[in-house]
């Protein structure tokens, strides 16, 4: 290795661990926000857990699959097939219907319609297919997911479900799938580093609004 391209590798840990860092603060902003269950009513309740599966189901996968065909590196790709993998062969989406239905909180318009705009930004954003940005968004959302896990099953018990696979299953893999994300976006860094000033965070904002619009009232760090 030569001295330049050490000093460029240097560089681009250090930009990742700045990522990953401003990344988990943003989800602890988000978490720490969370209203307190107790002091939510039950249409409240039921609302949360119906926009949740509203948004999940049907677009994890896709989202997924677009960090995929947007990433340059095999790195990258090979921890993001692995991640498609597990969610297709452990049909994670039949696991959050199970989760929804228990509930009594499947997704009705109104809720389908109160994160329309939101969600439709996101997909355009996926659309791009802008690597770095894009994956940096998926580590966030994994990271997001497992913290969010508790306070998911905590709303579905108080609605009376005993099923709580969905939640056991995110509040573990997640940890990992996190890891190995953020081991995604290095790699994807180090192969097509961004340029200076890039807004790396796009899709990362974009998602907290989603997320707003699921659980009204959290708040996220604005980034520059
Ligand atoms: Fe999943």
């Amino acid at each position: 290795m030569t001295s330049s391209t050490s000093v460029l590798r240097t560089s681009d840990a250090t930009q990742e661990s700045s990522l990953q860092t401003q990344v988990n603060l943003a989800v602890d902003c988000l978490i720490n926000s969370l209203p307190d269950p107790a002091s939510l009513t039950a249409l409240q309740r039921r609302g949360i857990i119906a926009r949740y599966s509203a948004v999940l189901e049907g677009n994890f996968i896709y989202w997924m699959t677009g960090a995929y065909l947007s990433a340059k590196s095999e790195t990258a790709r090979m921890i993001i097939m692995e991640n498609l993998h597990e969610e297709v062969r452990d049909c994670h989406p039949g696991m959050l219907r199970k989760f929804t239905l228990a509930a009594n909180a499947l997704p009705r318009e109104s809720d389908t319609m109160a994160v329309h705009q939101q969600l439709a930004n996101v997909r355009l954003f996926i659309g791009r297919l802008s690597p770095v940005p894009l994956v940096l968004m998926m580590a966030f959302f994994e990271g997001f997911i497992q913290k969010f896990m508790p306070f998911l099953a905590e709303l579905a018990a108080a609605q009376g479900s005993l099923e709580q696979e969905y939640t056991d299953v995110h509040g573990v893999c997640d940890v990992v799938h996190t890891q190995e994300l953020f081991r995604a976006l290095e790699a994807e860094i180090s192969l097509n580093p961004p340029e200076p000033g890039a807004h790396l965070f796009e899709g990362v904002e974009l998602l907290c609004g989603l997320l707003q619009s699921i659980v009204p009232g959290v708040r996220f760090p604005e980034w520059a």
